[in-house]
């Protein structure tokens, strides 16, 4: 139902992103667009680009007088060093003039070796400034958009880094509503563990190493019945999946407490169905993330990605240079030592697109307002079946 595409080189002048599919009459704050791009630099960790970028989106098409028209909305993120990159990056520049930055010792674990023999490149430049997580900034712009979209369908969506390195957040004692405003408010993004966490940073960063983590993605608010379990690509685990796999260095994805339950018995896993006096059933916990079946259960929905350390290293490892099969060190140029809480923030976009198609397939509308009337009548009907059900069982 949405569609998304972006395009642009990590150094090239800007990543486009065109958004397709979106209801008309969506109210688009700027200031709201602003403030949601200045999370994805948060992060202590990142590298000095960061500061350098200011991450203004010019919106193109699509939204007139702030509000969407129904057409493609093309998104506009400039670079600021996109100057320094021109003749690196030229369209139409002459090689003979010589071709600064260029790679020929591909750095493991970054997608330069299987691109270089891939698309027959001698510079893993043209395959490094795509594989960037730089085009995510499109992403991030775009969920933004989204997010302004949930918020109409009364959702919210929210993130915090659990894990980094060996360290990880002890939950136990801090309270679900407190979790997204203590993430807001520090530059790991975590809700507990902030010192352990910057701690295992600060000792990769002495030793010229990386490190990697994990986070954790929470929707609150959606209906019951996202999704389907009638066919196994409309399953919303699978859209997840997909969606969190497709951000760079995002090696896993769980929903809920996945590999805990595995380990338990079904007894101690699956979360109990209580009545309640009106309204939709209560459930005694969350292990399941919030899908049942391929959908949402009217939970929270929990989803997890594992972040694999970063690949550029300031000590590189062992590579071999391309162009003579000599053994060399690998490249290395400026580069982050943790980027997991700027993931969790790509994630946060990555899950609003997988939930806005939901919405859009199960209530498509072609305008805001009748795509709120849906969902509203929609959540009516299930409180009004429940309310039966009850005044049957009373009988
Ligand atoms: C927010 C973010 C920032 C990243 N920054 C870097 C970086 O500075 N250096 C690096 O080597 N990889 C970085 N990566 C990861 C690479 O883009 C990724 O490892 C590479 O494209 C290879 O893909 P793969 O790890 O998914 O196999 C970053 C990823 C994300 C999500």
């Amino acid at each position: 139902m949405l569609r998304l595409l972006t395009a642009g080189e990590s150094h090239g002048r800007q990543i486009t992103t065109i958004l397709d599919g979106l209801p008309s009459g969506l109210r688009i704050d700027r200031e709201a667009l602003a403030q949601g791009m200045a999370r994805r630099r948060v992060g202590y960790g990142r590298g000095p680009r960061q500061g350098l970028e200011t991450d203004e989106v010019q919106v193109l098409s699509g939204v007139r007088f702030g509000h969407t028209t129904g057409a493609p909305v093309t998104l506009v993120v400039t670079n600021n060093e996109a100057g320094e990159w021109a003749q690196t990056l030229s369209a139409f520049g002459d090689p003979e003039a010589g071709i600064p930055q260029r790679i020929s010792r591909p750095r493991p674990g970054h997608a330069d070796l299987a691109g270089m023999f891939k698309y027959d490149h001698h510079d893993a430049r043209d395959v490094l400034e795509r594989a960037s997580a730089r085009e995510s900034v499109g992403r991030v712009a775009a969920g933004e958009i989204l997010r302004a979209l949930l918020a109409a369908l009364s959702v919210r969506v929210y993130s915090h880094v659990i894990q980094i390195g060996q360290a990880k957040a002890d939950l136990q004692a801090v309270p679900p509503e407190e979790i997204a405003g203590r993430a807001e408010a520090n530059d790991l993004r975590c809700a507990a563990g902030y010192e352990e966490m910057r701690r295992e940073i600060e000792s990769a960063m002495a030793d010229g190493d990386t490190v990697g983590g994990v986070f954790e993605v929470v929707a609150e608010g959606l209906p019951p019945g996202l999704g389907s379990s009638m066919a196994p690509d409309r399953r919303l685990d699978a859209a997840l999946g997909f969606a969190l796999l497709s951000i760079p260095a995002v090696k896993g994805v769980e929903i809920g407490p996945a590999l805990e339950n595995a380990g338990r018995r079904g007894s101690r896993v699956h979360d109990e169905i209580l009545p309640r006096p009106s309204g939709l059933p209560r459930r005694t916990g969350n292990r399941a993330g919030g899908l049942e079946g391929g959908m949402t259960n009217g939970e929270a929905l929990v989803v997890r990605g594992a972040m694999k350390p970063l690949s550029t290293l300031r000590r590189p490892l062992r590579s071999i240079d391309l162009e003579t099969n000599l053994p060399m060190e690998a490249a290395f140029e400026r580069s982050d030592v943790c980027a997991v809480p700027a993931a969790g923030v790509i994630a946060e976009a990555v899950v609003m697109q997988v939930l806005t198609d939901a919405f859009l397939r199960a209530f498509s509308s072609d305008t805001m307002k009748r795509l709120e009337d849906s969902v509203g009548a929609y959540r009516e009907e299930l409180n009004e079946r429940m309310r039966r059900a009850g005044e049957g069982g009373r009988k």
